[in-house]
């Protein structure tokens, strides 16, 4: 899954991401800690109920922008790059028949959440892909209005060049 995750548009050939990999007993212990930094907060309240989502599957890969400036390439290319690697790690435990979410939420900028995993001060966290056995149907939501967002440019609607 992380070969077919990495398989991504990656301009400049930078690789500009990571990936921890969290699972059984570690991402336990792991979770019980963020549990102890969410008491810390100002919202502990919401924050440790946001820890229901992290408990119950098995794996928890953790992708990490290392997005820096370069010469050439752009750091939000570097950025997109990261989220087609979301992405792809979605499709592929998909495609193999696991559930996968993917999550951001307050752990991936919390200072003391950061520190937890090592993500060194410029890089970001793009996404918590949870895998595992799919416990129930997802359930479905309203999709975008594809009228609403798609428009097609045609050379004859534009103003004849001088
Ligand atoms: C970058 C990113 C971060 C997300 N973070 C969260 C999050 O922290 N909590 C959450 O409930 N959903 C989050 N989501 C949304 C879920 O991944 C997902 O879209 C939602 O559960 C509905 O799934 P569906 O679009 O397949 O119906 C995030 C999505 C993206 C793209």
């Amino acid at each position: 899954m992380l070969r077919l995750a990495s398989r991504v548009p990656d301009h400049g050939k930078l690789a500009p991401w990571r990936f921890i990999l969290l699972a059984g007993e570690d991402k336990d212990a792991w979770v019980a800690r963020l549990g102890a930094i969410a008491q810390t907060r100002p919202d502990s309240e919401k924050a440790s109920a946001a820890l229901g989502k992290a408990g119950p599957s098995p794996l928890c890969v953790v992708i990490v922008s290392r997005a820096a400036p370069h010469p050439k390439i752009p750091e939000w290319e570097q950025f997109l790059s990261a989220g087609a690697v979301n992405m792809n790690l979605l499709l592929a435990a998909h495609a193999l028949g696991y559930g996968a979410n993917w999550i951001t939420d307050w752990y991936s900028e919390d200072p003391g959440a950061r520190a937890l995993l090592g993500v060194a001060p410029g890089e970001r966290i793009t996404g918590h892909i949870y895998i595992g056995a799919p416990a129930a149907t997802p359930l479905e939501r309203p999709r975008p209005d594809l009228e609403q967002l798609v428009t097609v440019w045609r050379a004859e609607d534009q103003p004849r060049p001088r």
